[in-house]
């Protein structure tokens, strides 16, 4: 049996101040893993998605003392060690997707709070037109680097046999593309359209999603297939 092919099992550093890590994640038995991003930029680190026990990966690959300075839940229904991550940082900032499950104290909005020192070098994009999601994806300027959560699933001949079949079976295998699941949640495909433009007019190289293949390189003509396919 083929093995899910992630660079990242463990911390992988993809350029100055930036690193992922896809942990083992099952979706009714398919190998989906999810993918954590950690950023730091102009004095801040934040943590997008943190894996279960985060405490002991940030002990490991940075030292105990290293500062967590924000929490990120990019959108709903994705973030479930969000509440773990809290209690190891409790003085981090909160920040989440209008739409994440409640369950946890003194979040923020990710569009209304997002720090100052990250307005102009990790830019916050919303995703529109799917009121239960309300996913935000991220533009890391200094790496041309767009980290996202579900707006698109990256796996291809590669992954198990069950992990091919269950994507292809949700319309989201071969190819970055957005699964029928995704697809449902669409409320307003025209408000979601428009929110992706302003995606294309970036300079998008490397793409890390949390589900599947990293994006190396084409991240642009990625966007593109995925805005002409909505
Ligand atoms: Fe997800």
């Amino acid at each position: 049996m083929k093995h899910a092919v992630v660079d990242d099992e463990r911390l992988v550093e993809r350029g100055p101040g930036i690193w992922s890590l896809c942990e083992p994640f099952k979706l009714l038995g398919a190998s989906f893993g999810r993918r954590m991003v950690i950023v730091s930029r102009n004095g801040l680190t934040g943590v997008f998605s943190p894996n279960q026990d985060l405490k002991r990966t940030m002990d490991t690959a940075f030292g105990e003392s290293f500062q967590v300075d924000c929490l990120i839940a990019p959108t709903a229904f994705h973030d479930t060690y969000f509440a773990e991550a809290v209690s190891s940082y409790p003085d981090a900032k909160r920040l989440v997707s209008a739409a994440f499950p409640s369950g946890v104290d003194d979040t923020a909005e990710i569009h209304q709070s997002w720090p100052d020192a990250w307005k102009e070098t990790l830019i916050p994009f919303a995703i529109d037109g799917m009121p239960k999601i309300q996913e935000t994806v991220f533009f890391d300027k200094e790496t041309s680097t767009l980290v996202v959560s579900d707006l698109f699933f990256n796996f291809d001949e590669n992954w198990d046999l069950w992990t091919k079949t269950f994507t292809r079976m949700v319309g989201a295998f071969g190819e970055p593309r957005m699964s029928r699941l995704f697809r449902l949640c669409i409320k307003d495909k025209k408000a979601l359209k428009k929110s992706m433009e302003p995606l294309l007019e970036l300079p998008v190289e490397n793409i890390l999603p949390s589900h599947g293949k990293v994006v190396l390189g084409s991240g642009r003509s990625v966007l593109f297939g995925l805005y002409e396919r909505v």
